[in-house]
């Protein structure tokens, strides 16, 4: 196991009813922006009890934040936020908006002309307003964790940042909120949650039991609880689970002492913003091909996963590793996101282009830091 250092300042506020908590954790001179996206907070009773929580609070809101958040968008509620000096921000929605909120949250306080800096340079903010959340999509983790992902829509430029000063103070997950999520956003949820997962758990071993054993527990309760939800979206304890397994996913406690991937995100990324696939699309698409295509340096682990989380027990290695990724792969498909790029109308041309897009970037992916553009470009051939 590696050395490491470990900290998570946000407090999780847990289960039904619980929004009207808002009252009691925030602070009484609180002037508040609340942040939400397209409006569906506004059909399915968030937002209702969000203002019934807020009475006596001084609150602006904000909305339209779109999914992959756009960096133009944010800056507008930085004037606001500036304009009527907001001390608090409230983010009501899934990863986009809680992303723009963190971001909204560092710029508005950032000395520097560019803000973008922020996300581009991954400038090290010294400062930022404080933030809370009321979450209603599980996939992102964003709710427990300081990162940000912010999309420059003038270049289409999707990038990642973050910072400590960014992590919620609290952050309110009521599974009731996601009994409304369309079908194509529970198989989104689920698939970034089972990714986040495997970035850290399916890299190479380093006998760090404990976070195998939470990574593996994740993943059984995503194909256990994943599929109930779409079968029977009212039930209360499969949204529970669902919901905590996202948080856990990615509040850095599986990652701690581990290596790390995040290739299968980095291509994604540059899957959406150059064709507008949603985030959880993406690693649907990539995931079986970069573990196909990293299978000697992975296969230790992938083999393991086979056995404890799908159990699957082959003696020929090869095997076993092309039954995992092919039992992933399924469970894709099971949760409704297809996963290759045809699927979706886009040709191969998808692998030239994000092979470039990283070259031009000069990044190397991976654990290893070893994935090179060319060896994208193969990895994006094989999910024509
Ligand atoms: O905008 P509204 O009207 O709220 O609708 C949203 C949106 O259209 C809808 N939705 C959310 N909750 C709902 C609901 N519809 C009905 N009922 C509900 N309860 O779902 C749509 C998608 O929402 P979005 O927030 O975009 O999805 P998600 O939570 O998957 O977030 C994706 C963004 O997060 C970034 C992604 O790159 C992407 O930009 N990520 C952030 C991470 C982080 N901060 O740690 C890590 C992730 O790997 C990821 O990169
Ligand atoms: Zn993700």
């Amino acid at each position: 196991m590696y050395n490491f250092s470990y900290i998570n300042p946000t407090k999780l506020i847990f289960g039904a009813g619980q929004i009207e908590k808002l009252k009691t954790e925030l602070p009484a001179d609180a002037k508040i922006l609340i942040v939400y996206g397209g409006g569906s907070i506004k059909h399915n009773g968030v937002y209702q009890q969000i203002i019934n929580a807020l009475q006596g609070f001084e609150y602006l809101e904000f909305s339209g934040i779109e999914p992959n958040p756009h960096y133009e968008t944010c800056m507008e509620a930085v004037e606001i936020i500036r304009r009527e000096q907001i001390n608090f921000l409230l983010a009501a929605g899934g990863g986009s908006v809680i992303d723009a909120a963190k971001f909204m949250a560092a710029a508005a306080l950032f000395k520097g002309d560019d803000p973008w800096q922020i996300v581009e340079q991954g400038l090290s903010i010294e400062s930022a307003l404080p933030l809370c959340t009321v979450l209603t999509l599980p996939a992102t983790g964003s709710e427990m964790n300081g990162n940000s992902v912010i999309t420059r829509d003038a270049d289409r430029n999707k990038l990642g940042w973050g910072s400590l000063k960014v992590y919620p103070v609290f952050s309110i997950l009521d599974p009731e909120t996601t009994y409304t999520l369309p079908p194509k956003q529970i198989g989104n949820g689920v698939v970034d949650t089972f990714v986040h997962t495997t970035e850290q758990y399916l890299t190479f071993a380093t006998d760090a039991k404990l976070q195998d054993g939470f990574a593996e527990t994740i993943l059984r309760t995503l194909i256990a609880e994943g599929p109930k939800a779409l079968q029977t979206p009212r039930d209360y304890n499969v949204r529970a689970n669902l919901m905590f397994a996202s948080t856990m996913a990615l509040n850095g406690l599986i990652g701690t002492g581990v290596p790390q991937d995040w290739a299968t995100h980095g291509i994604g990324h540059e899957l959406t913003a150059r064709y507008g696939l949603d985030h959880g699309q993406t690693l649907a698409i990539v995931l079986p091909g970069a573990l196909t295509v990293l299978r000697e340096q992975k296969g230790e682990k992938i083999a393991q996963c086979g056995r404890n989380v799908f159990g699957i027990n082959e003696q020929n290695i090869d095997t076993q590793i092309d039954k995992t990724i092919s039992a992933i792969e399924n469970f894709f498909e099971e949760m409704g996101i297809s996963t290759h790029l045809s699927q979706y109308g886009i040709t191969e041309e998808a692998a030239d282009a994000v092979s470039a897009r990283l070259a031009e970037r000069g990044w190397l992916l991976g654990e290893k830091q070893n994935i090179t553009p060319q060896m994208v470009k193969t990895i994006l051939l094989l999910r024509k």
